[in-house]
């Protein structure tokens, strides 16, 4: 089974104004040739206005979020097949500012997750320990249950990744070491096996949590580690493509 493209894909969160569009066209102008897939997920607002800056380019659209049903009566949220219209490719799923601030359950990010899928889009699913958790040695369980409940059986035969964001290290400047990085993305391995059987070794198992251009080149070129999802550092271009570069 040949290993799939590692992914990078940057989550602006709650940035960016219509003026941020340049810095996701100079990301696409600096691309060069790279053997990853690249993805920008901006905020909701921008992702039409986004697909359209770079059609034509390597890099891919994505949302943040969907909704798990596709319309109805609920009021400020964004439907997967609204997402898909705009001009988005992929959404992330379950990140855990959403499991947290919005109490996201395994269930909900397996039903957006879903929705995903129906909607034509690839889904991101992430999951992560928080601190607590991975001081009571809880981490190799939270992470993997997580997996279990958060990946629908319908993501089988289709196009998907999973992201591991260690919450203490999301927006911090921490990142586990690279053996304890390791241990995590095995055990996701372990679990995609037994999920999906032989395909689960193809499924991409991005890193997330303070990747940068200083701390890339390590993280991506660890055991088991398919790409990463990265906050802060892809919001300015040249520190993405830094990133990009180390693949
Ligand atoms: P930072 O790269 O800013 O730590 O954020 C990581 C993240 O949450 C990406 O989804």
């Amino acid at each position: 089974m040949t290993a799939p493209r590692p992914l990078i894909a940057g989550n602006w969160k709650m940035n960016g104004l219509a003026a941020s569009l340049a810095e996701a066209k100079a990301v696409a102008a600096g691309l060069g040739a790279t053997p990853a897939r690249v993805a920008i997920c901006p905020p909701a607002t921008l992702i039409h206005r986004m697909s359209e800056a770079l059609a034509g380019t390597a890099v891919l659209v994505g949302g943040q979020d969907g909704h798990a049903e596709p319309d109805g009566a609920f009021t400020g949220d964004v439907a997967a097949e609204q997402l898909a219209d705009a001009g988005a490719v992929l959404v992330i799923v379950g990140h855990s500012e959403r499991r947290a601030g919005y109490r996201e359950t395994d269930a909900l990010v397996a039903a957006k997750t879903r929705a995903a899928l129906r909607a034509g889009l690839e889904p991101i699913v992430c999951v992560g320990e928080t601190l607590a958790q991975r001081k009571a040695g809880e981490a190799l369980g939270v992470v993997t249950g997580q997996v279990r409940g958060s990946l629908p059986a319908e993501l089988a035969g289709q196009a998907f990744s999973v992201a591991y964001e260690p919450v203490w290290a999301i927006g911090t400047g921490l990142t586990p070491t690279t053996p304890e990085i390791e241990e995590v993305h095995r055990a996701i391995r372990a679990t995609l096996v037994a999920l999906f059987g032989d395909a689960g070794r193809a499924v991409p198992i991005l890193y997330g949590g303070s990747v940068k251009p200083a701390n890339a080149a390590e993280i991506l070129h660890a055991a088991e580690v398919g790409g990463a999802l990265v906050g802060g550092a892809s919001l300015k271009a040249a520190d993405f493509l830094g990133i990009i570069r180390a693949v």
